[in-house]
């Protein structure tokens, strides 16, 4: 359904070139829900927003494509930008939402009057409120709206950055089973932008992990889980309380991300990573599967 394909973007900023992504390949099936984890600054947003064509005008595109049932589309914003089947849930809450109308109407255009109230009990949010505007509710509840505008016009591919970030367990229950729901009922694909391990485990089918703009494992939940094979995999899941084999064993990912000006190492985990060898300075390692599919960018896995 959506294929990325060996996608490079770089920023030109006044302080040099931003080596946002390197390479990056990510395909997602129908009704799939991909988790897309790594730390802050690591390029999950950019490459959401190259998905949903938002890229902003400073962004390049120096290799690689994006392929949509087949056909390739751009990552930058063009001025006709209303791509219909992808819909993106935004990080900051209020980026999706129109200041000056109430959420009611700009719900309406979406998906039409009769479907308003519904939408808004579905993301929990009391339907008396549709005549109010963005201003009148709080971070949390506009969130919730964004991802009520993004559900309503039943996309294909939902692209959910960070979607239940600052909202309570109760609301992230809803919305993830609102997720669950249209992906089992209406083969609606998803890539869950995290830094929740534990949530992508419990709602994914295959996690994705990416460092410093290069993807470095990808592989079903439970394989991942189990059997991580990149370091930086594994000390992301030792970071987690659930998943560290004792509680000695949690740790923090030592040393922090490289900057992406400038020149990097071929694989940009080498300087923090403790199995590093000679031959990883020689060109990336290839994201590749070693068993079924299961991949991993490393000449030094750990399984
Ligand atoms: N418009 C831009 N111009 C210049 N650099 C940018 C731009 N957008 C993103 N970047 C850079 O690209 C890198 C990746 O940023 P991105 O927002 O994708 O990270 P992220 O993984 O989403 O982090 P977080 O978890 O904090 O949301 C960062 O180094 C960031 O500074
Ligand atoms: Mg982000």
């Amino acid at each position: 359904m959506l294929a990325v394909n060996r996608l490079t973007v770089h920023f030109s900023t006044r302080r040099g070139t931003v080596q946002a992504l390197d390479r990056v390949s990510l395909e997602i099936a129908p009704g799939e829900i991909v988790g897309l984890v790594g730390e802050s600054g690591s390029g999950k947003s950019v490459l959401s927003y190259a998905i949903s064509g938002l890229l902003d005008s400073a962004a390049r595109i120096v290799e690689g494509s994006i392929l949509w049932q087949g056909r390739p589309i751009g990552p930058i914003r063009e001025r006709r930008t209303t791509r219909a089947s992808i819909a993106q849930i935004f990080q900051s809450p209020r980026a999706s939402l129109n200041p000056i109308r109430t959420i009611g109407r700009q719900l309406a255009d979406v998906a039409g009057k009769d479907k308003v109230r519904a939408l808004l009990e579905s993301v929990r949010i009391d339907p008396e409120r549709v005549n109010h505007y963005p201003f009148e509710l709080s971070g949390g509840q506009c969130q919730r709206v964004g991802i009520a505008l993004a559900l309503g016009c039943d996309p294909e591919l939902l692209i959910a950055d960070e979607p239940t970030t600052g909202l309570d367990v109760t609301t992230e229950a809803a919305v993830m089973a609102l997720i669950d729901d249209l992906s089992a009922r209406l083969g609606m694909a998803t890539l869950l932008v995290t830094h929740n391990l534990a949530l992508a485990a419990a709602h994914c089918d295959r996690i994705v992990v990416m460092h410093a703009g290069q993807i470095v494992e990808s592989a079903p939940v439970a394989s991942l889980i189990a059997a991580p094979m990149h370091p930086y995999a594994a000390q992301l899941l030792a970071a987690i309380p659930q998943y560290a084999r004792s509680a000695g064993d949690l740790v923090t990912v030592p040393g922090l991300l490289p900057d992406l000006i400038g020149s990097l190492p071929a694989c940009r985990f080498a300087r923090r990573c403790s199995r590093h060898a000679a031959d990883c300075d020689e060109s990336p390692p290839p994201l590749m599967p070693r068993v079924h599919d299961h991949l991993v960018a490393c000449r030094h896995p750990l399984c």
